[in-house]
């Protein structure tokens, strides 16, 4: 069983597995990662940190690509900021 930690989605608390990317937490949230500039929801595509797609506030800091970064405990993510 792995271990939890406990972060916060857009002010929603959840939990996931350690070693889970942030990109793969907002799947499990069911959120999108950003929504484009003609309103369309997007989310990660290539995971491998090229396309961008995947781009979220992580901490405060914006355009963070979320598939090339691990849950942290306490971590505050948002989406389009
Ligand atoms: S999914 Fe392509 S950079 Fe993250």
């Amino acid at each position: 069983m792995p271990d939890l930690l406990v972060l916060k989605m857009n002010g929603v608390t959840m939990e996931v597995p350690a070693g889970t990317t942030v990109a793969v937490a907002a799947m499990l949230a069911c959120m999108p990662c950003r929504t484009s500039v003609s309103g369309t929801p997007r989310g990660p595509l290539c995971g491998m940190g090229i396309c961008f797609e995947c781009r979220m506030t992580i901490n405060g800091t914006q355009h963070g690509r979320s598939c090339q970064i691990l849950c942290e405990p306490g971590m505050d993510v948002r989406t389009d900021e």
